[in-house]
């Protein structure tokens, strides 16, 4: 893996957003996988800044999301469908047409996460896959235990991360227990792997991602299978790696 450690959680936020950006611009049709959660806000606003500023078109572009909340509607407020939009989609010039997230109120939740592998591999495969992570060191919504083989399917998430997502939704009662996912084959699968972690409390699941055994305990892990990962972390993420001084010398503040 290659361990890119930044003073801030700005500084990168914004050297995650210039790795997406060049892919955009060395083949303006690449094949983005896209992650969402409070650490991808920074990104998108940076991605869609400098899409004003510079004209970087996203209109050949295609994405895939790593996942969506079971029984959520796309029009939901919470939904991931909405952060997209939000967040990104409606401040750039992609065509909502290339863009797909997993329909988490699907009546066949098992045929729409056959349908979507399909759609990926139709697509010719990612090329590159933007991953945020979990406390408990989960990748989309892998939780701890989940195959390292594993498709995209239905998961029912742990109390941990319904704690985590809590702030989204109005009472803890409202948080979805399930949501479909691609798999950590599925990740596996793509040709490149972004990870951006920022702030203390990723610091036990970065390290364990990074140093820890490779091991369906931290799902992450798996990661370490990978040929070309780039993992993007700020000092406070970092905290808990034994080599950081290694990955420092390589890479000094990030280059
Ligand atoms: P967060 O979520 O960015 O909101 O911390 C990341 C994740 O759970 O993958």
């Amino acid at each position: 893996m290659k361990v890119l450690i930044f003073d801030t959680a700005e500084a990168a936020a914004q050297r995650c957003a210039a790795h997406l950006l060049d892919r955009v611009r060395e083949n303006p049709c690449a094949v983005l996988g896209l992650a969402t959660g409070g650490t991808m806000l920074p990104v998108y606003d940076r991605v869609a800044t400098t899409y004003l500023a510079e004209r970087v078109s996203f209109s050949q572009v295609t994405t895939f999301n790593l996942d969506e909340y079971v029984g959520l509607a796309s029009k939901h407020v919470c939904s991931y469908h909405s952060y997209m939009r939000v967040a990104l989609f409606d401040r750039i010039d992609i065509d909502l047409g290339k863009t797909h997230i997993p329909k988490g109120d699907a009546v066949d939740l098992a045929a729409e996460a056959r349908a979507y592998e399909q759609q990926i591999t139709a697509s010719g495969g990612i090329d590159l896959q933007l991953l945020g992570i979990g406390q408990n060191g989960h990748i989309g919504f892998n939780e701890p235990t989940s195959s390292l083989a594993s498709r995209t399917r239905v998961i029912v998430l742990t109390e941990e991360t319904r704690h985590a997502n809590r702030i989204y939704f109005t009472k803890h009662a409202d948080t979805p227990r399930r949501a479909i996912t691609m798999g950590i084959g599925t990740i596996l699968a793509a040709k490149a792997c972004l990870v951006l972690g920022t702030g203390e409390g990723k610091s036990d699941a970065i390290a364990a991602m990074i140093e820890g055994p490779l091991s369906a305990r931290c799902p992450a892990s798996a990661l370490q299978m990978h040929p070309a990962v780039t993992v993007i972390v700020d000092r406070a993420a970092a905290a808990g790696l034994k080599l950081g001084d290694d990955y420092q010398r390589v890479h000094p503040n990030g280059a």
